[in-house]
């Protein structure tokens, strides 16, 4: 398995571009199918997720065209099967999107039921909640969730909870429906903004989306458009978070400010210089930050795909810090990693306790899941001495190039596979 090894201390300092948003790419490449026409998406991030994503979507026909690494080109009328093969849902939850889009334009689907993850049980109960609304029959049959409805009509859906990935799947189902659907309760991700804006691209009739009410006239077909993915405010957070906690200066470049309102206003709030500009953000931490109180919330609140890297930065403050995860539960998996490094964090419950020391030191550490992993890395680029982190299989379902655009920062990392390479790096680095 390959692993990052790091060599700690370095301050972050320069220009990063950040890449288009994966949870929006995941959903819109999926959406694409719903059309007979061809769909061009580009600012794809070129991660794992997308490709297995690609993967699924040419499995059951659709016709899938790479024009580079950041461009699709998708044409659903070559579909053939509406059942989705379990390889893809175990590599990827949100090969869930296959139910609404497929329903949607098929009318039925058959989709096997995401497992767990390493964050929390993740159950699908509002996706499946909002299709039965619409019309559509659910059974859970031999692990395979089978949907079908002789007609999708509209309905006024109030989720349980807000939910990103129900809020995305109902949407695309509804779009087809006949009649009027409304969403109460609705996620306002950004990328769920993202996915409404690409389905009225192609003719659908959404109003609402960043609000808690999304309104949707159903249409008879969708037809082809070009579409360019909304930057990704995850990836944009992390190097944020990675320049604050090397007391770094860096410009973030190619992100939309506003998505990251939650994680900058944090920042000020321990002490880091924060500069906007239209479409890029600077980040310059000169001293020892201070501590706060985070609660990840849905968007607009502070995200929890940023939890992690929050408790790192935090994990070097002046004070003792509080970071309350609302959102799963199981989503503190890298404390026990981050204490080999010399962090004093204590969980309770949905809480970690973290009293901020002054140095983390260098050590062998696993990443638990996507961003844990990332979090991790960070703490290593912080830390004094060298750190190697393994399972970066995780870290590569999420981040395009992680270590070439750190290295372009500043850092000391590398990406290995062989236990000699790691020897070679330290003799390197010395
Ligand atoms: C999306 O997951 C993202 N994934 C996650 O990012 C992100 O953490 C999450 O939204 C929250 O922002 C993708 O977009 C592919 P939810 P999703 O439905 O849609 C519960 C990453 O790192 N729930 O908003 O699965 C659920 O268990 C990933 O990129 C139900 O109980 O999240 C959770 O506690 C990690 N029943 C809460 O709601 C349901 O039917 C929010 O989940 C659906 C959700």
């Amino acid at each position: 398995m390959d692993k990052y090894v790091i060599k700690g201390g370095n301050p972050l300092v320069g220009e990063v571009e950040i890449g288009g948003a994966k949870n929006a790419a995941l959903a819109i490449l999926t959406a694409a199918i719903m059309t007979d026409e061809p769909v061009t998406v580009d600012n794809i991030p070129d991660v794992s997720d997308i490709n297995v994503l690609l993967e699924a979507i040419s499995v059951i026909g659709a016709t899938v065209e790479r024009i580079d690494r950041h461009t699709a080109r998708i044409n659903g009328v070559t579909i053939g099967s509406v059942s989705v093969d379990y390889a893809y849902i175990k590599k990827i939850r949100a090969s869930y999107y296959l139910l609404g889009a497929l329903l949607g334009k098929y009318k039925r689907a058959e989709v096997p039921l995401p497992g767990g993850c390493n964050i929390g049980s993740r159950p699908i109960d509002q996706h499946l909640k909002g299709f039965r609304a619409l019309g559509a029959t659910v059974e859970i049959k031999n692990g395979n969730i089978v949907t079908s409805a002789e007609r999708l009509h509209g309905a006024h859906i109030f989720m349980d909870m807000v939910s990103v990935g129900a809020t995305i799947n109902i949407m695309m189902a509804a779009a087809l429906a006949e009649g009027n659907t409304i969403i109460e309760n609705a996620a306002r991700e950004p990328h769920v903004v993202d996915v409404a804006n690409f389905l009225n691209c192609m003719g659908a009739n959404i109003k609402g989306a960043g609000t808690d009410v999304i309104r949707i006239r159903g249409v008879q077909q969708l037809h082809r458009t070009s579409y360019t993915i909304v930057p990704d405010m995850i990836e944009a957070g992390t190097y944020m978070f990675a320049a604050a906690a090397t007391k770094g200066d860096v410009l973030i470049k190619e992100i939309i400010p506003k998505h990251l309102e939650a994680m900058t206003a944090k920042l000020q709030e321990i002490g880091c210089e924060v500069e906007e500009f239209d479409d890029a953000i600077r980040v310059c931490a000169k001293t020892r930050l201070g501590k706060t109180q985070v609660k990840t919330l849905p968007y607009p609140g502070f995200p929890t795909d940023m939890q992690p890297q929050m408790s790192v930065v935090l994990s070097l403050a002046n004070g003792t810090s509080i970071v309350t995860e609302s959102i799963f539960e199981n989503r503190f998996k890298y404390a026990d990693e981050l204490m080999r490094m010399g962090a004093n964090v204590k969980i309770e419950g949905n809480t970690a306790i973290i009293d901020g020391v002054s140095q983390l030191t260098g050590a062998r550490i696993s990443a638990p899941d996507l961003r844990a992993g990332a979090a991790l890395v960070i703490a290593g680029l912080a830390a004094e001495g060298i750190t190697v982190v393994d399972d970066i299989v995780y870290i590569q379902r999420g981040y395009e190039d992680f270590a070439g655009k750190l290295r372009n920062l500043g850092a000391e990392i590398e990406q290995v596979r062989e236990e000699r390479e790691i020897m070679k790096f330290r003799l390197r680095v010395g």
